[in-house]
C-alpha cells in the first residue's frame, strides 16, 4: 500500500483514521491543497456558509489540547475505553493505546475546525449535508498526499465553548466537524466495513 496514492479507489479504501503522527509539521503547501480540495465540495445552493479554520499556534492547541481532556471524559465510559497495560498486544489494546495517544498529544498536533453558518430555513442534519462532504474531501485529499487524519468530537461535548471562545466563531455558526492532520507514524491501512449487502436495501425497508 503506498503513502501517496492518485488513484481514488485506493485513497477512498485505505483512509483509515490515523491516530499516531510524526513530530514533522504538516507544511503549508500540503495542507493547502487538502483545504482546497474541501473547497470543492458541494453545498447547498452552492452557497458556501463555510469556513475552515487551521488550528496551529500555541495558544490555540493549548485550547485544542483543553478540549480533547473533555471530549476524552465522555468517550471513556461510552466506549469502555481503559488504558491498556503495557505487555497487552490485542487488536483492542493497540486501537486504545493510539486513541488515547491522540487525546495526550492534543495540544502538539495540527488540526481543522470546519464551520456551517446556521440558516432557520434549514435543519441542522441539513446543513450538515453542506459541510460535510468538505470534510471526506479534506480527509481523501489528505490520505492521496500521504497525510492521516483523525476525525475528532473535541469540538463537541465541553470543547465546543472553549473553541468557540479561543477561534471567535459568531454564534450564528455550527462548528461542525474537527479534523487532526499530520504525517503518520505508521501505515494506512483498508477501513473495516459492514458487507455491503447488510447496508444496502432496494425499494423497501426489509
Ligand atoms: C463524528 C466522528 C467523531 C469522531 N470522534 C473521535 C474522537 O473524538 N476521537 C477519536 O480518537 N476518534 C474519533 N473518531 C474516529 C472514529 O472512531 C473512526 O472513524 C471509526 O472508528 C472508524 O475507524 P477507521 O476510520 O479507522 O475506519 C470520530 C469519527 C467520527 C465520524
Amino acid at each position: 500500500m503506498s503513502d501517496t496514492s492518485d488513484d481514488v479507489w485506493e485513497v477512498m479504501a485505505t483512509a483509515r483514521t490515523i491516530r499516531r503522527f510524526t513530530d514533522e509539521p504538516v507544511d503549508d503547501a500540503t495542507l493547502t491543497r487538502c483545504l482546497e480540495a474541501a473547497s470543492w465540495a458541494p453545498s447547498g445552493a452552492n452557497m458556501q456558509a463555510r469556513r475552515f479554520i487551521v488550528l496551529r499556534s500555541p495558544e490555540v492547541r493549548a485550547v485544542v489540547a483543553a478540549a480533547a481532556a473533555e471530549a476524552l471524559k465522555v468517550i471513556e465510559p461510552v466506549y469502555g475505553m481503559s488504558r491498556p497495560g503495557p505487555d497487552d498486544d490485542s487488536r483492542v489494546a493497540r486501537t486504545n493505546r493510539a486513541t488515547y495517544e491522540i487525546h495526550d498529544r492534543a495540544g502538539e498536533l495540527t488540526s481543522v475546525l470546519f464551520t456551517q453558518q446556521r440558516f432557520s430555513s434549514a435543519s441542522d442534519l441539513l446543513l450538515g449535508g453542506s459541510i460535510f462532504p468538505a470534510v471526506q474531501n479534506f480527509v481523501l485529499a489528505a490520505r492521496a498526499l500521504g497525510l492521516g487524519t483523525c476525525l475528532t468530537s473535541w469540538a463537541s461535548y465541553g470543547g465546543e465553548a472553549m473553541l468557540r471562545e479561543a477561534v471567535g466563531v459568531p454564534d450564528d455558526w455550527m462548528l461542525a466537524g474537527h479534523v487532526v492532520v499530520g504525517w503518520p507514524r505508521g501505515h494506512h491501512g483498508p477501513v473495516r466495513r459492514k458487507p455491503l449487502a447488510s447496508v444496502v436495501y432496494t425499494d423497501r425497508w426489509p
